[in-house]
């Protein structure tokens, strides 16, 4: 059976995760980032721990540590048991299985729990949602975001995303976005019009 979700899911991935999924180098780091749709995910802890401070933006933060806990906790058996289920769409080189990625994910999200109440007095936390995101223009040099566009693409319009994507390449002057792919690993239906013309200066 392929993957159903009702809504967005709150999951978080690793450091690791996002260096692979968008290419980060060592100079990349010590730029102005800012993580689209970053909830759950330990990215913005794990630098913060080294002294470098990114900003993550989710409408997920008006919630408090102990409520965001519970939405990880009852989403956690539908994810892994639904990626049981469609194994075969993965690739297992990395993580060799759905309980070592369920563990590995839990960790991130443990460690970012940790930091998340450090994180939003020091304003790396900021509620906001895409496709209008609460910054500046150039207040960035580059915005991430990790699936979250065109994974929901039965949910999320067309419009939303170029939208979305315009938004991304205001506050920052380069947006990488992670994956192109649905929830079903299937190409994404609103990826060719994104790419195509409206948008001049994101790196799809
Ligand atoms: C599957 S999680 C991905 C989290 C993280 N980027 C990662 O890869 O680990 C999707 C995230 O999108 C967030 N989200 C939902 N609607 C949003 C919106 N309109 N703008 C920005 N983020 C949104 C959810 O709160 C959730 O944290």
């Amino acid at each position: 059976m392929a993957f159903q979700y009702q809504s967005v899911v709150p999951w978080g991935r690793s450091f690791e995760e996002y260096q692979r999924m968008f290419a980060l180098t060592a100079e990349d780091l010590n730029l102005r980032i800012i993580g689209c749709a970053d909830g759950p995910a330990s990215f913005n802890a794990h630098l913060a721990k080294s002294g470098r401070q990114v900003v993550s933006c989710d409408p997920l933060y008006r919630l408090s540590a102990q409520q965001i806990q519970k939405r990880i906790d009852a989403t956690y058996e539908d994810v892994i048991g639904q990626t049981r289920q469609n194994q075969a769409k993965f690739v297992w080189t990395n993580i060799k299985s759905p309980d070592e990625l369920g563990q590995i994910r839990m960790t991130a999200m443990q460690m970012f729990l940790s930091d998340y109440e450090q994180g939003k007095a020091e304003d790396r936390y900021v509620v906001g949602e895409l496709p209008h995101l609460p910054f500046e223009p150039a207040a960035f040099e580059l915005a991430l975001c990790s699936h979250f566009l065109f994974l929901y693409s039965d949910q999320l319009s067309l419009a939303f995303h170029q939208q979305a994507i315009e938004s991304m390449c205001t506050v920052a002057y380069e947006a990488r976005i992670f994956p192109l792919l649905t929830y079903n690993a299937e190409r994404s239906q609103h990826l060719d019009r994104t790419a195509a013309g409206e948008i001049s200066s994101s790196r799809l």
